[in-house]
């Protein structure tokens, strides 16, 4: 064939082309690319993670025209906190115990699904699991998942089916995974957590997007100085301990934010709390504790040190750095500085230049009472004396739950405010009762050294609110009350707009200069996840998905006063468009579970009490404190098995329940299992007379 035929086959071939989208390549130059309006590509939509869209279809006057377009019933998922992805109108998402689907974004018809199994991997390690996962990355044709057993797993995006696994983590600890996964350069990103189950040492690993071999790994604390370095961090790190830390774990495990920063080729990872919180134990001696409540800079392609800042030297308070870490370029007068946001748990909202970790700013976005100040020439917090309750018990805020904590904010660049979802509860930490040398890891049960609250919350007890946070003045500029303590994350768009769904199933969207409320829909169930925007065809979508979860739930009475109940209220993937009219379909009323009682079970006290230990041991976490249920499992108290000994039994021994996400306790003694039951009797007891 002549040079001049190829010549037109290849312009025929171009015209003749179906009209189909280019197809988007999932790598450094789309995911870096904010301008992109089409897709929700990672999960802060892009590498910034402003989770800010240029979409502007909906707008602040379109957007009382805003209806439901399309629902996907999801009866088999419980808690649902992720945050979907969009690539050419596939929307990909992550739902409980990682079962991965991929759906039309324009219809909603299911493509596909994967099962990780996430139960089966788990066995017996799924007493320290929550089922959520906050989910996913995408790169190069492939869908990447963590599951909670502690696994990374590529899944073709076409196919649905799996092209790699790797294990992450040692599955003889008590490690879990509840965050997403992070892509960049070729490589892909996991942490873990698990700092309050096992004598925990906290760690990143990077390992090859195309087949999941180990690049590298990177821990935050030192181990034990006898076995040797691994690099010159950690010798530095450990100049920072005292004691013996090593044989406690020392903690600092990444169970969220990891930002790519594209301009400095960094990752930058949010670290964990204490392993156990209590410094008291973990480092006798007090100490920084590096590289716990930090954020770590490394390089992306060596995972070597870089810098890094420290937002809680020694901490004390399980108040960890696991918070997102948002990119912008911050003007400064003429200056404009490649700038990061953080506002971790300890109630301080940071502005850090990237390039060296050099502390800009920080202002309190809460009531704080562990430290009055940050000193902007060292750097550090200025603590105010008694917090750390040293003298074996101190009330103070904020909270184990943060100022703020997974739930991610979002930063709009043409207002320049960040949109914050934000709690106000104290904690008390009492440590009188801890043998504070004896005291020994847990392996497969919560204890951190310090005990702070286990039992039910009172549902007034706090307050939360969504803030609107100029960073260049660090200054609240709107706020809005928000009912319970666990709202979800926020977007916000070029259309002016500020969207987040609520705890109490209203899903919102706000003027972003002024926080004034100009839409709402309730959903008929507590949200709490953030929602994403796209388009498809040039039709801009908002997307959301329902179901009351996520480990904030663990309150009690707090986590249950709207009523979302275990099974109850119905899970579901929302995607709302303007003009669509399409009904939201119906919720039952809220649910509060009637406590039950027996008249002729004999409570034995001294079991009851041995029982409320174990009870906040291993039950709290999914039951809820004070055996009041926030939603995420049944209450205990009213459920008939806790009346009959061999069916209690059996669920608690025998795993009767273990494929619905029940744990097996194996190993738990008679007295153990009676001590529950007596517990649960006596906490359904005394709601069954406040009843009357
Ligand atoms: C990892 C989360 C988790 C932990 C930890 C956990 N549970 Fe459960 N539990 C669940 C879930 C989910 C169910 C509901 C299973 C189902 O739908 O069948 C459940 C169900 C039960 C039931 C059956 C209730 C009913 O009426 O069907 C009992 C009893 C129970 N759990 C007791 C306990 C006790 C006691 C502990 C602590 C020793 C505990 N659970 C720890 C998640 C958990």
């Amino acid at each position: 064939m002549s040079r001049s035929s190829w010549g037109y086959l290849l312009s025929f071939a171009m015209v003749a082309m179906p009209a189909v989208h280019a197809e988007t390549m999932v790598n450094d130059t789309s995911l870096a690319d904010e301008s992109n309006t089409t897709n929700w590509l990672s999960y802060g939509r892009t590498y910034s993670e402003q989770r800010y869209s240029p979409l502007k279809d909906i707008d602040t006057t379109s957007v009382k025209r805003l209806g439901v377009d399309w629902v996907m019933e999801l009866p088999k998922d419980r808690s649902l906190i992720g945050t979907p992805l969009v690539v050419d109108g596939v929307m990909y998402f992550t739902g409980s115990y990682s079962v991965t689907r991929a759906v039309d974004a324009k219809t909603g018809k299911l493509l596909w699904e994967y099962d990780p199994k996430s139960i089966e991997h788990a066995g017996d390690r799924l007493v320290n699991m929550w089922d959520s996962s906050r989910g996913l990355s995408f790169w190069n044709g492939k869908v990447i998942i963590a599951t909670i057993d502690g696994r990374l797993v590529a899944i073709d995006a076409k196919k649905g089916t799996q092209v790699w696994e790797t294990m992450t983590i040692d599955p003889r600890k008590a490690f879990y995974i509840t965050g997403a996964p992070k892509v960049f350069r070729g490589k892909v990103i996991i942490g873990n957590g698990g700092t309050e189950h096992e004598a925990a040492r906290g760690y990143v690993t990077a390992y090859d997007a195309d087949t999941g071999e180990l690049a590298w790994r990177f821990y935050i604390v030192p181990g034990n100085p006898a076995d040797g370095f691994e690099n010159d961090a950690m010798a530095m790190a450990a100049k920072t301990w005292t004691g013996e830390w090593w044989k406690v774990g020392g903690g600092g495990n990444v169970w969220n934010g990891i930002t790519y920063d594209p301009d400095f080729n960094t990752v930058l990872i949010g670290t964990g709390n204490g392993s156990p919180w209590n410094r008291k134990i973990r480092s006798p001696g007090g100490g920084d504790n590096l590289f716990l409540c930090s954020i770590l800079a490394l390089d992306a392609d060596t995972g070597e040190y870089k810098w890094h800042y420290q937002t809680v030297p020694g901490e004390t308070w399980d108040y960890n750095s696991n918070m997102d870490i948002v990119l912008a370029d911050l003007k400064y007068g003429e200056q404009t500085i490649k700038a990061l946001m953080h506002a971790p748990k300890n109630g301080f909202f940071y502005v850090i230049n990237r390039k060296n970790g050099e502390l800009l700013s920080a202002e309190k976005i809460g009531k704080v009472t562990w430290a009055s100040h940050i000193d902007l020439k060292t750097g550090r917090p200025v603590e105010i004396a008694g917090s750390r309750y040293e003298d074996g018990e101190e009330t103070v805020w904020p909270s184990t739950f943060g100022t703020h904590n997974w739930h991610a904010m979002s930063y709009n660049p043409n207002t320049g405010l960040a949109y914050i979802p934000s709690i106000e509860l104290p904690a008390t930490f009492t440590d009188t009762k801890v043998d504070l040398t004896a005291w020994k890891s847990p392996h497969g049960h919560v204890s951190v050294g310090v005990e702070f609250g286990t039992e039910d919350s009172p549902a007034d007890i706090g307050a939360a609110s969504l803030q609107a946070w100029d960073p260049l003045t660090q200054k609240q500029v709107w706020q809005v009350p928000l009912p319970n303590n666990w709202n979800p994350g926020t977007l916000t768009t070029a259309g002016n707009l500020v969207f987040q769904g609520r705890a109490d199933g209203e899903f919102v969207a706000y003027q972003a200069q002024t926080g004034e409320q100009l839409w709402s829909v309730n959903l008929g169930s507590g949200i709490s996840a953030p929602p994403i925007t796209y388009s498809v065809d040039g039709k801009q979508y908002v997307s959301l998905l329902v179901g009351w979860g996520g480990g904030g739930l663990i309150a009690g009475s707090l986590s249950a006063q709207h009523g979302w109940s275990y099974k109850t209220h119905p899970r579901r993937l929302y995607t709302f468009a303007l003009d669509s009219t399409v009904p939201v379909p119906a919720s039952p009323p809220p649910h509060f579970p009637q406590a039950l009682d027996d008249p002729n079970f004999v409570i034995d006290p001294t079991l009851a009490e041995h029982g409320k230990e174990v009870y906040s041991q291993s039950c709290f976490l999914c039951h809820g404190g004070g055996a009041v249920s926030g939603g995420l499992a049944p209450d205990l108290r009213a459920s008939p098995i806790g009346l009959a000994r061999e069916a209690f039994a059996d669920v608690l021994i025998k795993g009767a329940k273990l494929a619905n996400g029940m744990p097996r306790f194996p190993k738990f003694t008679d007295r153990e299992v009676d001590g529950l039951m007596h517990y649960v009797r006596t906490e359904a007891r005394k709601a069954v007379a406040a009843s009357k």
